[in-house]
């Protein structure tokens, strides 16, 4: 019977492989228009399934070595020899067409020859790198970001990818959070753009190109608002911020086609979210009619034991799988329960075969039925990755990520005849930090330095003083640990260095301050209390100050930093993130003006991390001024507004907003408005602004934000030159997720607001009727 239904199985392929040449040019989306084609062959494969090979496509093992998470007790052996009994749906962190090739082949051994699918985190990029998703959300630059994620794509399917756990979608909106850095930032509408690009760079328009990888929005959902900003802490979120604060990029990312979501470690409300029914089959599966498969995050299944909510293994298999979680990562839960489960009933088959049929249609999508070595080219690998192309996207990115926060007396840009540059700090010539935390094939030290970026750059009359002044970490980790088992040590009392970079900056026309963080201070497990200038960064800037007061300071940031009494004292400021491959290129770029920033903030700094968290698109509150008392929502010790805003960023020129014009004020609930404004670039260079649009919805069934961003354009202005950059207002614009719990447009007064940030006041009222 067994080898019956083998040759049948072969038979089936054959035909199906012949007409998937047929099929393989239209596109692959999620929607209900399913490929017929696709869906016949991924039920002739499930008919073939025993229910062993059905569990284990649900089930995915890391490689065992470079480790995203606790080590597993699990042997390598083990997991080969049940690869190769068809007993694994996919592997995560085995990357490089050797490895890829070795670990298909295992599979192919298998009865049913179904091929694995292999997924890896590129956050940022895979060999080249880019800046981290944070900051390169601050180039407001789709398209950008669409094409660094496609390069992140090619460059993945050349090394044997075809999936990676990217993009992060989860708004944040607290600095203390580590993770902060992965995302797009505190702005749903501003995260859901910037998800959907990198979703439409990672999977391009076929999942089937050979340069296209499938993508995965993640972490399902609520991870960003974890409370106190603590990694992997309680959510306590209600259902209509739920709806309307967290859940908007993720039914983006499902409209755009997402090949994948992954679930995530915290519960909201008393519900982990990998054991959430609502969550992932009523609203992802059911409501927005998303056909991918959900993956676990690490051990997440395994997690709901210590969350209190599954009092065993088994129990936490049969929560995840009726709850809607298709695939455990790392967990060995399924594997482990699900037959027994299926047997006491406890779960359905008809559950099991939904989610085998996700993943298989994954794999078809991605032609690996077809030709399971087919990401497995070794010229590829020798020719696609870290390219002289892909590095100049790289430096691109960089320089269009920077944020000029502070420009006093024009100290940028610095003339490249500058007579002497002190060029201070830990990261003055750190050839790693720029790599950035999640550096997939990233590799040790091999950024452009700043350095090494202004050397390229000046004539050969400038004096470069380097001084590193001081170390921010005692070194833990060596190139190629896992640095989840490394906690960082800061240096707080060797100041050796101080005294050689003081003498420096004394002599310099100017000084370029390299301070902020490391490149593993934020990302995952690195939440924290402090987000000031670790160690012995403070007394630099200090001792610095004293000697020479212009003095520009070049910020490495994963997350927004209390950077308060830096900015006191300090002329110029540039937020220069983690940059990644090109970094002192980019940031040179920008600091000698051949590049005309104009990066806005996907986040806001605050003035102390006290404020955290701090997000512009926070409700009024029943008290929101008294000039006369203090009993209004603010603090006693510090303003309430941000110091740098949401959206907020210098341009070495200038730009006026005028005109503001709605062509009528009142309109129908189907009907639209017209807003514009025009833009006038008044300085004596050509630069670039983002335009942002935001609304207020002024008396609602749910409390409005004060103001929530609707739309933005990056637009070119040459010196003097205006142009009229209008949005139109609908329905899309208008509607949230109200007491009624739907989407609609509720009629009453919306406030418009048009400007360079999100503190703009130039506003008009409309009514919708
Ligand atoms: C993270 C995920 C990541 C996964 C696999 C987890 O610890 O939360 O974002 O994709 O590991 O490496």
């Amino acid at each position: 019977m067994q080898k019956l239904k083998f040759t049948i199985y072969s038979l089936i392929v054959l035909i199906l492989g012949f007409s998937s040449c047929i099929i393989s040019s239209e596109k692959n989306t999620n929607s209900a228009n399913l490929d017929k084609a696709i869906e016949k062959k991924v039920d002739s494969v499930l008919e073939l399934m025993t229910i062993d090979e059905k569990v284990g496509q649900m089930v995915q093992y890391s490689a065992g070595w470079d480790l995203t998470g606790p080590a597993s007790s699990k042997s390598a052996q083990d997991k080969l020899d049940k690869i190769e009994k068809g007993l694994v749906g996919s592997v995560l962190n085995v990357v490089s067409v050797k490895e890829v090739r070795a670990a298909q082949e295992l599979a192919m051994k298998s009865r049913l020859k179904i091929p694995l699918i292999f997924a890896y985190d590129v956050i940022h990029g895979l060999k080249t790198m880019f800046p981290t998703p944070l900051g390169e959300s601050a180039s407001w630059d789709l398209e950008l970001i669409r094409q660094s994620a496609a390069i992140a794509a090619k460059e993945s399917a050349a090394a044997g990818l075809n999936w990676t756990f990217a993009p992060m979608v989860d708004v944040s909106r607290d600095a203390r959070w580590g993770r902060i850095m992965e995302g797009g930032g505190e702005d749903p509408y501003l995260s859901a753009e910037i998800g959907v690009a990198r979703i439409k760079g990672f999977q391009g328009d076929d999942l089937a190109d050979a340069n296209t990888i499938a993508a995965c929005a993640k972490h399902f959902a609520g991870y960003g608002f974890a409370e106190a900003g603590r990694d992997y802490n309680t959510v306590t979120a209600g259902e209509f911020e739920l709806h309307n604060m967290i859940l908007p990029p993720f039914r983006a990312a499902a409209k755009a086609g997402v090949a994948t979501f992954m679930n995530s470690f915290n519960d909201i409300d008393g519900i982990p979210a990998t054991g959430h029914k609502v969550l992932q089959r009523d609203i992802l599966k059911g409501d927005w009619n998303w056909n991918g498969f959900v993956v676990s995050d690490w051990g997440s299944i395994g997690e709901m034991r210590a969350h209190g909510y599954a009092k065993d293994k088994k129990h936490a298999a049969e929560i995840a799988l009726n709850a809607g979680s298709d695939m455990d990562m790392e967990s060995y839960a399924y594997e482990a329960s699900l037959k027994e489960l299926l047997s006491e009933k406890k779960v359905s088959e008809a559950h099991i075969n939904d989610a085998v049929k996700r993943i298989l249609r994954l794999k078809f999508q991605l032609g690996l039925f077809d030709n399971p070595f087919k990401y497995c080219d070794e010229e590829k690998e020798k020719n696609n990755i870290y390219t002289k192309e892909h590095l100049a996207v790289s430096r691109d990115a960089a320089r269009k990520s920077i944020v000029l926060l502070k420009n006093e007396n024009s100290i940028l840009p610095v003339s490249k005849n500058v007579k002497s540059i002190a060029l201070i700090g830990p990261f003055a010539d750190n050839k790693d930090m720029p790599i950035g935390n999640w550096r997939a094939k990233g590799v040790y030290n091999s950024a452009v330095s700043l350095l090494e970026g202004v050397k390229n750059k000046v004539g050969k009359n400038t004096k470069i003083y380097y001084e590193k002044g001081i170390d921010l970490l005692i070194p833990t980790v060596k190139p190629g640990d896992n640095q989840f088992l490394h906690p960082l040590k800061i240096n707080k009392n060797n100041r050796t260095g101080i005294s050689k970079a003081v003498a420096a900056a004394r002599k310099a026309e100017i000084v370029f301050l390299a301070i902020g963080e490391d490149a593993y201070q934020s990302g995952e497990g690195r939440s924290q209390v402090n987000i000031g200038f670790a160690g012995l960064q403070n007394e630099l800037l200090e001792a610095i100050y004293k000697v020479n007061k212009n003095i520009v300071l070049i910020l490495s940031n994963g997350r927004p930093m209390d950077i308060s009494r830096a900015n006191e004292i300090v002329p110029g400021i540039l937020v220069t993130w983690q940059l990644g491959s090109e970094s002192g290129n980019g940031i040179a770029d920008v600091v000698f003006g051949d590049y005309n920033p104009a990066g806005k903030l996907p986040v806001s700094f605050p003035r102390n991390v006290g404020q955290e968290p701090l997000y512009y698109n926070q409700k009024n509150t029943g008290r929101p001024y008294n000039p006369k008392n203090v009993t209004y929502s603010s603090y006693t010790d510090e303003k309430k507004s941000a110091l740098f805003p949401f959206g907020f960023g210098l341009s070495y020129t200038n730009f006026s907003y005028d005109n503001l014009k709605v062509n009528k004020e009142k309109m129908e609930l189907n009907d639209e408005i017209i807003i514009s404004v025009e833009v006038s670039n008044t300085g004596k260079v050509s630069g670039e602004e983002v335009v942002q649009l935001y609304i207020r919805d002024l008396v609602a069934s749910i409390v409005r934000p004060v103001k929530e961003l609707k739309g933005f354009q990056k637009i070119y202005l040459n010196a003097g030159e205006t142009k009229t950059v209008s949005f139109t207002i609908n329905k899309d614009v208008l509607e949230f997720y109200t007491a009624n719990r739907k989407w609609e447009v509720e009629p009453g007064e919306f406030l418009l607001f048009v400007g360079g940030n999100s503190t703009t006041k130039m506003n008009k009222k409309i009514t919708v009727n």
